[in-house]
């Protein structure tokens, strides 16, 4: 077995966790920065950066706490270097190679959308090859992973991520930031009443969320008085909508029956009753544990033990970068 510390500082989440090899997630922490950007309505890089700063440490310290574990225990280091906020990455990468450079330690580099592909695998083994629709703040991406490594961008959103179409409507229904949440709160009171148009989009598996947010702004616009809910609840089954039927035209075309829907999204509760409702066709539907859609170092630990596993580290000049192909981070640093 070996002991690995993650840490993750890609957005507003500070994480980090102890990940086990053979024996799986140890423990992780996560301190949120949602109240500190709320009032910004969406996160302040700088801001972000700062709170980082301050938080890592003493987080570390607490990871340790209640565990057999102390940092001499520690058999690598994992760290998100891409993609993310730079300045917020780079306190995470810097932090890790502290530690890494100290205690004379692998320092092993973890892409956060690879964190979030296989975050459906904390409780389960890993099985290839499966589809992963990454639906975040920042992404909505379908890949075709055919193992660790090899992923194949299959389609991605033209414009808004979803995770952006859920913060824009919830403004626009009255709700705060992070609107998603609120959104799926809101729409359990209401019913899908309204018949928003579905996008047409070029490329058989790309997405588009611009115009669906438009169409909400233009009913709410011509009918103010309309139950907030069944607006709420009709944007929420076209997204569900959109998202299913890029997906299931990929299940249909590459032959994988296994899928995973992963990210910050992925705890909305109207996906994951419309995607779980595919098993009934015969597809296994991996959905991560709503903890565990969101940004977390648990995901972070997971990827990071096997590309540790794999031999694949990263020298102690490593840097971070707010942007890297996936596919590209999956050839080179595996
Ligand atoms: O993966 P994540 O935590 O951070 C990024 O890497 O972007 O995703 C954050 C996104 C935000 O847009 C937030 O509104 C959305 O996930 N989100 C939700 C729900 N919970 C969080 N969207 C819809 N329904 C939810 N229950
Ligand atoms: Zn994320």
């Amino acid at each position: 077995m070996a002991l690995g510390l993650a840490v993750e500082t890609s957005c507003d989440e500070t994480a980090v966790a102890l990940f086990d090899t053979k024996k799986g997630l140890v423990k992780d922490l996560v301190a949120s920065q949602v109240s500190l950007h709320a009032p910004f309505g969406g996160v302040v890089p700088e801001l972000s950066a700062r709170e980082h700063v301050k938080n890592l440490t003493p987080l570390l310290e607490e990871l340790f706490r209640d565990t057999p574990y102390g940092f001499e225990d520690l058999d690598f280091v994992a760290v998100t270097v891409t993609p993310g906020l730079l300045l917020s990455l780079v306190v995470g990468v810097a932090a890790a190679k502290a530690v890494a450079h100290y205690l004379n330690l692998p320092l092993v580099p973890v892409h956060h959308l690879e964190g979030h592909v296989y975050s459906v695998f904390l409780n389960r083994p890993v099985e290839h090859p499966f589809l992963a629709l990454v639906v975040s703040g920042g992404h909505t991406e379908l890949y075709l992973v055919e193992e660790f490594g090899r992923y194949r961008l299959l389609g991605s959103t033209l414009d808004d991520a979803v995770g952006e179409a859920f913060d824009k409507v919830a403004r626009l229904l009255g709700g705060s930031y992070p609107g998603g949440p609120f959104v799926d709160s809101l729409a359990r009171k209401g019913r899908p009443t309204v018949n928003f148009p579905l996008p047409k989009v070029k490329g058989e598996f790309n997405f588009s969320f611009s115009g669906l947010k438009t169409a909400v702004l233009h009913f709410l616009r011509k009918n103010p008085d309309y139950p907030k809910e069944d607006v709420a609840a009709s944007f929420q089954k076209t997204v569900a909508e959109i998202l299913i039927s890029k997906t299931v035209r990929a299940v249909e075309r590459f032959g994988v029956k296994r899928l995973a829907v992963v990210g910050g999204v992925a705890a909305n509760s109207e996906l994951r009753r419309r995607f779980s409702e595919l098993q009934r066709e015969g597809v296994e539907v991996l959905l991560p544990e709503p903890r565990y859609a969101g940004d977390n170092a648990a995901m972070i630990g997971l990827v990071g033990a096997m590309r540790y596993e794999r031999g694949k580290f990263a020298p102690l000049d490593l840097n971070a970068w707010p942007n890297y192909p996936l596919e590209k981070f999956g050839r080179e640093w595996t």
